[in-house]
């Protein structure tokens, strides 16, 4: 039988000794012994630690990963200064820097040239040698709490070679293949490697960060406990000690430009090649007794600079931060900037997605923030360039809905609204209802709705078509005969819209235009099919059709016995909406030409008549008009034309098309 002591020696041992076969297998990729010696030691350290509990060391392998929900993101005040880089774009803006350097000492100095890695910043504090707390860079003076998130990343020494305290900094960051096998398992996949990253920190269910991949490389250290003259041994020390240290840094004579040029173009190419992403590279002073001469600016020190690979993208400081409730209860929080100009438009807001996106890349209020247009349209913020000096922190999500005061709920990465009168809700359902992509209703657009739900008249979308407008809009804000009159045909016109608009308008959860083409075509072509297919819980018309999944069968189930989903339903036949497909319905077969205008002059061989031809459009969604005008986009062709073809020819927009491609154009192939 073993004793006590002799049972708190192997649990010393064992943990010391898979600290140290860790240290050799994350932080240098040479492991000592086998996988099988590791994970064979790993367990008996692990029976061991269970039947005595109170023997197992902090700091003991066993202990990286938390059970349950663990509620990260506390403010912490850093002991340290956690500065960012000044930045260079060029060569020239280098040199520039040296020169700067070379004012305050010109003694013949080494420079240090190492990868900028583009991941998170965190600062990981140690006390007597001891894993203590990590701290993400926050604004600075104030981060968030991730510890949980970081003890789980095996390079981070959770015990260090000599009990010291010290702070770290490095920057956290997922390799492309983990991001990649993650990135592939979401519904919504992240953009870049960075932001993924930032996502998977603020998990709070640590089995869901352990093993994903992600990794730390430490390029700082501060502590009054290790006397090290110049960068080169501060980095010697903090590999001894146990850190993960990146291995590609060249150490060079500051007046040596050429190398420094044939550096950066050396990495400029590597940078493809490796498997993480970097954003540029960072020169930095390596002797300290010239750094100390350097000292800072309010955010920098003067002993470093970022090269980056890439000019600036537009930067403008947030000024404030909307919360937006979309029709399914999404919160979405949009930052608005002063207005600026990039790729050939102004841009003063862009959407924060969500809260892992705010918390991941810290934005604040008054931050100065980089951005660029995904696909070059949606301006999409980066990257923080600036913490703001106001002290600002990290932007608070908040717990209630900023319209009807619900408590939000999170349903996977989003925060949601789940009060069905929340009027924000109604409002953007009724703006969807009456939108092109669902009834198209003339008259009613955002401003008319938001005006109708201000003035009383109405409390959800069905009441658009009982409103009485002459009685009870007329004469309010600017609605006078000439509106009012475009509401009431707008309405009227939309009870004819085929029952595929009607069965988009009723919002059913991910039932969009092309699964409701797709189930009217297999048959469930009528709103009383599918209330009989929920009443008799038989879906099997559904499940046959391929693309159409379990999700949308659920919607539809939960939609048909709401109660409020069946008044609404209720109102809207009162109201005479097509709740059936009828002959006119089939008439149509695509909408893939709306918004084309077309005309016709002379005879079209094979039509009964050129009316008859144009047919071919029209069911495919193009409006027909009897004379050429500058909105009409084209004019068919036939023989013996009349004067409407010199009209096409002179008002220059309109495309002549010729009885013989007339084909081209609505069967695929050549459009414009
Ligand atoms: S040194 C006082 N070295 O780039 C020391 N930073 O604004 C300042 N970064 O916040 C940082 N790789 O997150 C340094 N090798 C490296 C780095 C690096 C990435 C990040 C860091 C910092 C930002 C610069």
């Amino acid at each position: 039988m073993m004793n006590r002591e002799d049972k708190k020696e192997e649990i010393y041992n064992l943990t010391e000794l898979l600290c140290k076969y860790s240290r050799q297998y994350y932080r240098d990729g040479r492991p000592e012994v086998s996988d099988s010696e590791y994970d064979r030691l790993y367990e008996r350290l692990l029976r061991l630690e269970k039947e005595n509990p109170e023997l197992r060391l902090s700091y003991s392998p066993t202990n990286r990963v938390m059970d349950g929900e663990v509620a990260e993101g506390e403010e912490v005040e850093h002991s340290i200064l956690v500065l960012s880089l000044d930045k260079a774009y060029s060569l020239g803006e280098i040199g520039d820097f040296i020169r700067r350097v070379k004012k305050i000492s010109d003694k013949n100095n080494e420079i240090s040239v190492e990868e900028k890695i583009d991941g998170l910043s965190a600062v990981i504090y140690y006390r007597n040698g001891v894993f203590y707390k990590a701290v993400s860079r926050g604004n600075g003076r104030v981060g968030s709490d991730i510890s949980a998130s970081v003890k789980t990343i095996k390079s981070v020494p959770l015990k260090l070679s000599v009990n010291i305290d010290i702070a770290v900094r490095g920057e956290i960051y997922l390799d492309h293949e983990s991001f990649k096998k993650i990135n592939s398992t979401l519904e919504e996949p992240y953009s870049n490697a960075r932001n993924l990253a930032a996502g998977l920190i603020k998990r709070q269910n640590m089995n869901q960060v352990a093993g994903t991949g992600l990794n730390v490389f430490i390029y700082e250290g501060f502590s009054d406990d290790l006397k090290c003259d110049n960068h080169k041994d501060m980095l010697k020390n903090l590999y001894d000690l146990g850190f993960r240290i990146n291995p590609h840094i060249d150490f060079i004579n500051q007046d040596d430009e050429e190398k420094l040029r044939q550096i950066i173009e050396r990495k400029t190419n590597e940078r493809k090649t490796l498997d993480y992403d970097i954003d540029g590279l960072v020169i930095k002073v390596n002797d300290f007794s010239i750094r100390e001469e350097l000292g800072y600016t309010e955010h920098h020190p003067r002993w470093a600079i970022a090269y980056k690979f890439e000019s600036p993208l537009a930067q403008s400081v947030i000024q404030k931060i909307e919360i937006q409730v979309g029709r399914t209860g999404r919160i979405t929080p949009v930052a608005f900037f002063n207005k600026t100009f990039l790729l050939g438009s102004y841009i003063e807001s862009a959407s924060l997605h969500n809260r892992d996106y705010i918390e991941g890349l810290e934005i604040a209020i008054g931050d100065l923030v980089s951005f660029s247009k995904r696909g070059d349209v949606i301006p999409q913020i980066e990257n923080v360039v600036e913490k703001n000096e106001i002290g600002n922190t990290t932007f608070k999500f908040p717990t209630h809905c900023p319209v009807c005061n619900s408590v939000l709920s999170d349903v996977g990465r989003n925060v949601y609204c789940l009060n069905q009168f929340c009027n924000a809700r109604l409002i953007a359902e009724a703006i969807f209802f009456a939108s092109k992509d669902a009834m198209d209703i003339d008259g009613i657009g955002q401003q008319t709705v938001r005006d109708l739900f201000e003035l009383g008249l109405m409390k959800d979308y069905t009441d658009l078509y009982f409103i009485d407008y002459d009685k009870d809009l007329y004469g309010k804000r600017d609605y006078k005969e000439k509106k009012i009159k475009i509401i009431k045909d707008g309405l009227e016109k939309s009870k004819k819209k085929p029952f595929s608009s009607t069965l988009v308008a009723l919002q059913i959860p991910e039932l969009g235009k092309r699964t409701a083409e797709m189930l009217i075509e297999n048959g469930l072509d009528s709103v009383e099919k599918f209330i009989s297919m929920t009443k008799d819980a038989n879906f099997d018309t559904i499940k046959n059709i391929s693309g159409i999944g379990e999700k949308i069968i659920n919607n539809i189930k939960s939609c048909f016995t709401n109660e409020t989903f069946l008044k609404r339903l209720s109102r809207l036949r009162e109201a005479g909406l097509k709740f059936e497909k009828d002959e006119e319905d089939s008439f149509m077969i695509s909408n893939e030409l709306a918004g084309q205008v077309w005309c016709v002059t002379g005879s079209i061989a094979g039509y009964k008549n050129p009316e008859a031809a144009l047919d071919e459009v029209k069911k495919r969604g193009a409006r027909i008009v009897s004379g050429v005008s500058s909105k009409t986009t084209h004019l068919l062709v036939g023989s013996k034309p009349g004067s409407k073809l010199e009209k096409a020819i002179a008002n220059n927009k309109t495309i002549i098309v010729n009885e013989k491609d007339y084909p081209l154009y609505w069967q695929g192939g050549k459009k414009e």
